[in-house]
């Protein structure tokens, strides 16, 4: 596990971008924090990492907002608002996870906002796992965590 400490959302997104250099197709990103500690920020950084040139804003009200990047697709969800894994199994979420073309989905990098909504549908592997704690002020410390 690597920990990080950042001072402004301007270096959380700049963290984001580092990582994104290491992501492939069919990686999930779960984020763990609170309300505004941070995870639509760091997926800024993503975003910017896989060469998505949109600005990224939050799904709250969409569930799930896609991106195409020079990279790789960014699949940007939020499960704040789904009550359980049968809504989330529904709207499709699972086919986003898989590496294979034949869902007509082309393979990219999901990232989960409020993911222990859905817990039971989240992989084992292929999975980065980042926890993100508000310090004091904008001080944010950043857990990442990898099981690749
Ligand atoms: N070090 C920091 N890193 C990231 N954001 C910071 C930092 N310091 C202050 N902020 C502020 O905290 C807020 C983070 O908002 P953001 O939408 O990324 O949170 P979130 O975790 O996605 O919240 P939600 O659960 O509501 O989706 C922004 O207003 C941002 O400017
Ligand atoms: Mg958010």
């Amino acid at each position: 596990m690597k920990t990080y400490v950042t001072k402004s959302e301007r270096q959380t997104i700049k963290l984001g971008k580092k990582l994104a250099k290491s992501f492939f197709a069919g990686l999930t990103i779960v984020l763990n924090g609170e309300l505004g500690a941070g995870k639509t920020a760091i997926t800024k950084g993503f975003a910017k990492g896989l060469g998505v040139r949109q600005a990224v804003t939050s799904p709250t009200f969409t569930i799930m907002n896609d991106y195409k990047g020079k990279k790789l697709p960014l699949y940007h969800f939020d499960m704040y608002r789904i009550e359980d894994s049968g809504e989330a199994y529904e709207f499709g979420l699972t086919e986003y996870f898989i590496k294979s073309k034949n869902t007509g989905i082309v393979p990219g990098v999901s990232v989960i906002e409020w993911a222990q909504n859905i817990a039971d549908l989240i992989p084992k592997s292929n999975l980065i796992t980042i926890d993100i704690k508000k310090l004091d002020g904008d001080l944010r410390q950043i857990e990442v965590e990898e099981s690749l």
